[in-house]
């Protein structure tokens, strides 16, 4: 008896969590929002270590070129899944990605042009360049999230 208590009490408490967590899963065909999701979610990971190395103060030019070419590699994946009809749970896009299209379109160009910008600075392989690059990019994902992602 005791035993059964236990369980029910530990499923009760995890059925709490998840629904607490917001945990809903993208149903839809082709499941747009959970891809544009897991492509910001690689473009992170990409970015990340290069914030990391820069801050940890051992920049090492042929790594940090890696991580750059890496990055340009991930930065195409999210856009082909802002579908005009998508914007539904659990995306945790603003409705102004559909109702400012033109704006949204001008903060992924910043991130194209800073990212190529980052991308030629790891190739010069001059630290300051790099450095202040990659504080651009990083400026042009804020931008963007202030305004079509919520927080
Ligand atoms: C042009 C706009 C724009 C730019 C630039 C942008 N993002 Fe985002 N990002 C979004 C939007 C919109 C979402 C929400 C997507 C959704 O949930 O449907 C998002 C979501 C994310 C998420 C959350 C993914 C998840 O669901 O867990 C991460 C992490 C992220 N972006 C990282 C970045 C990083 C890092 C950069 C820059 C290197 C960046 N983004 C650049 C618009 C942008």
């Amino acid at each position: 008896m005791r035993q059964i208590l236990k369980f029910s009490i530990l499923a009760l408490s995890t059925a709490i969590l998840l629904a607490g967590c917001g945990e809903v899963e993208d149903t839809r065909p082709g499941q747009p929002v959970k891809h544009r999701q897991t492509a910001f979610k690689e473009i992170v990971k990409a970015f990340e270590p290069m914030g990391v190395m820069l801050r940890d103060g051992r920049y090492d030019a042929d790594k940090f070129l890696r991580q750059a070419e890496n990055l340009m590699s991930k930065r195409e994946a999210p856009w082909s899944y802002f579908g005009a009809d998508t914007n539904y749970p659990p995306t945790k896009a603003t409705p102004e990605v559909w109702k400012q299209p033109e704006a949204f379109e001008k903060n992924r160009q910043a991130f194209f042009t800073a990212t190529d910008a980052l991308l030629l600075a790891a190739q010069s392989k001059d630290k300051a360049a790099v450095e202040k690059t990659y504080d651009a990019v990083h400026e042009a994902c804020k931008t963007c999230h202030k305004q079509f992602k919520e927080r």
